[in-house]
């Protein structure tokens, strides 16, 4: 039985991996389709401005917090980022990023890590440090992107669920029935939280739409 709430999440992602990663692949029913179409554009464009932040800073290395199915890893791999780590604690999840990526072409290297991001203790930096649907379930946000900004070395790139009047309370009764915490947020407390932890700059773009994250790049020097 999961002990805490970290547990509980990674608990829900080890079960869960398949039926997230259907998102990407369409593999589900016609209504299942027709459903994420509605409610989940912004996975669509939270990628989007991901890979646009990649391609123009080029980064020599970075972390994907949360990697989840390997949609994003695959990208950095094409976009031949030199030295990706690929972070989850659901090691299923880890198994379809793999599964995905397939050997990297010459000069990429990837190391895939099973681990909870607030165990793990890189041996050097990265250019840029990135979680995409991780804040979500995160239970202490402060202490979780303090440790992404100490790691790195250009920008954080992370995604906030925001708080929307129809869609969280039915998101919030769907996590409780699958035993999963879930978090929200609204653009002041995005603002508390990275004057908290030390960012000069930040720049916060909404995701257009109701309840839709927030696509935040935080600068870090
Ligand atoms: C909703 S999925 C997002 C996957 C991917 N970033 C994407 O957007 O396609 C969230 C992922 O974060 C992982 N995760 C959540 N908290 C984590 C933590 N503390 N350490 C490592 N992985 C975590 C989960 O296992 C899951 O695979």
């Amino acid at each position: 039985m999961p002990a805490n709430d970290a547990e509980k999440v990674r608990d829900y992602f080890e079960r869960a991996s398949d039926l997230f990663n259907s998102i990407y692949t369409g593999e589900k029913s016609a209504f299942g389709r027709l459903l994420d179409k509605l409610l989940r554009p912004d996975l669509k464009e939270r990628f989007v401005l991901t890979l646009r932040e990649i391609q123009h800073e080029k980064p020599q290395s970075l972390i994907d917090i949360g990697v989840g199915p390997g949609q994003y890893l695959k990208a950095y791999v094409e976009l031949g980022v030199p030295r990706i780590t690929a972070l989850d604690f659901s090691k299923p999840m880890l198994d379809l990023a793999e599964n995905l990526v397939g050997e990297p072409p010459g000069g990429v290297q990837v190391s895939y890590v099973v681990a909870d991001f607030m165990e793990y203790e890189p041996d050097q930096n990265y250019d840029i440090s990135i979680a995409m649907g991780v804040f979500d379930y995160v239970a202490d946000p402060e202490t979780f992107l303090l440790k992404m900004k100490n790691i790195s070395n250009r920008c954080v790139l992370a995604s906030f669920p925001s708080i929307s009047v129809w869609r969280t309370p039915i998101r919030k009764v769907r996590y409780a029935y699958k035993r999963c915490p879930v978090y929200f947020y609204n653009r002041a407390r995005i603002e508390t939280l990275a004057r908290k932890i030390g960012f000069k700059d930040f720049e916060i773009t909404k995701i257009r739409g109701s309840g839709m994250d927030y696509f935040v790049r935080f600068d870090c020097d």
